[in-house]
């Protein structure tokens, strides 16, 4: 089957052939329908993040399922599903007290170090226990939720990861109450899901922050109510001018330092800033230690806080009644081929969302 294969930073993907390895006793292989393109990915290509190659990125994705595993009682062939990386075990302390998005013993491939795939007889890695940048994925049963099959899996695709992450880090992260004052930094895919997971959780105010206008105006169209250009200087002061006091909650959408800072820095007394972006490996992310006396709040969030076979086809609900927006995210469609073009585009800002769609 054909693969996008990553060799290492700052290079090309290359399309390649490749041999799925035969799903253990709970795999199945999935034919990838779509898979959206997510910042995360590029995060490695660019070496921001390091990564085993040669390897299959991609993680995003929805497809059909096309082979089960022997002990797989969860879906069978034809089944159409949505992976997740956060793939997990059931049992660890962690999944029984109800966040296995932090699972501990993940029984993916990537996970348990095997590879999935061989390339000219070597081992090829899996990323984030999905490669979706594939024809087909091999997948552990418990990393993916099945849905109705009238569903569209290019729309599906994104709630895999950007809009999981996003709308949950709003709704299961940062657990806000209705009416609260929120700001988004960095409106990609993420933070347009934030921005959706915030009007849904009944934000009253909700500011983008960005540093492209054609950004902001899709942040505008699904739901922020107030938009400030960060490309003009600091947005803090621009966030202060709008709520007085602050936001009572930050989220930031980027990986970058300084606005993960700013998003800190921009908060009300009592205010959570909740960390989303990827920040670059060996960066920090500082506060200054007197303004924890006013009971601000810095938290990461990992795939929103995800339980994803309870989350996901309630956004698929959310989807069906107008209230989450998909169809307007899905700014680029392309073929396995686009996969350098698609991290291009995202790179220049150009697109919400790139969805590619193997043959
Ligand atoms: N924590 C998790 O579980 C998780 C999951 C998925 C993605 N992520 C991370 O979320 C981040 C966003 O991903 P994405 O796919 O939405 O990316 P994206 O490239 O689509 O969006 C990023 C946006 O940030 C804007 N931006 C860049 N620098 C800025 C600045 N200084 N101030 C304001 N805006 C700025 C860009 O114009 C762009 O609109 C990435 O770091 C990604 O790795 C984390
Ligand atoms: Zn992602
Ligand atoms: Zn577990």
């Amino acid at each position: 089957m054909k693969a996008a294969i990553f060799h290492g930073p700052h290079q090309d993907l290359t399309i390649e052939e490749i041999e799925l390895e035969k799903p253990a006793a709970h795999e199945i292989v999935v034919k990838t329908a779509a898979t959206g393109v997510c910042h995360s990915d590029l995060h490695f290509v660019e070496g921001l993040y390091p990564y085993q190659a040669p390897a299959v990125l991609g993680h995003e994705a929805a497809g059909i399922v096309e082979e089960v595993g022997e002990q797989v009682d969860y879906v069978k062939p034809g089944d159409h599903v949505i992976a997740c990386l956060s793939v997990f075990c059931g049992s660890c302390d962690y999944c029984l007290e109800g966040r296995p998005n932090l699972c501990q013993d993940k029984p993916g491939r990537a996970a348990k170090q095997r590879p999935f795939a061989k390339w000219n007889g070597s081992d090829v890695s899996q990323f984030a226990n999905i490669s979706s940048y594939a024809e087909k994925m091999l997948l552990h049963e418990n990393a993916v939720v099945k849905i109705d099959k009238s569903l569209p899996l290019d729309k599906m695709a994104l709630i895999g990861c950007g809009v999981i992450t996003g709308a949950g880090a709003a709704m299961y992260t940062a657990k806000m109450e209705p009416g609260s004052s929120v700001a988004v930094f960095g409106c990609g895919g993420v933070g347009l899901a934030a921005i959706q997971g915030a009007r849904i959780a009944g934000a009253r105010q909700i500011i983008a922050v960005d540093m492209l206008e054609s950004k902001l105006a899709y942040a505008k169209d699904l739901g922020a109510t107030h938009v400030v250009d960060a490309s003009g200087g600091d947005p803090v002061q621009k966030i202060r001018d709008l709520t007085g006091l602050g936001v009572e909650y930050s989220f930031e959408a980027i990986g970058n330092k300084q606005a993960a800072e700013q998003a800190y820095a921009c908060l009300a007394p009592g205010g959570t800033a909740t960390i989303v972006g990827m920040v670059p490996v060996g960066q920090t992310v500082e506060v200054e230690g007197r303004t924890l006396l006013s009971e601000k709040k810095l938290q990461g969030s990992s795939m929103g806080s995800n339980r994803f076979r309870r989350d996901m086809p309630r956004l698929v609900d959310f989807y069906l009644q107008g209230r989450l927006k998909l169809d307007e995210m899905v700014t680029r469609t392309g073929k396995l081929e686009d996969i350098n073009e698609a991290f291009r585009a995202m790179k220049a800002g150009e697109v919400a969302r790139t969805v590619l769609i193997p043959d």
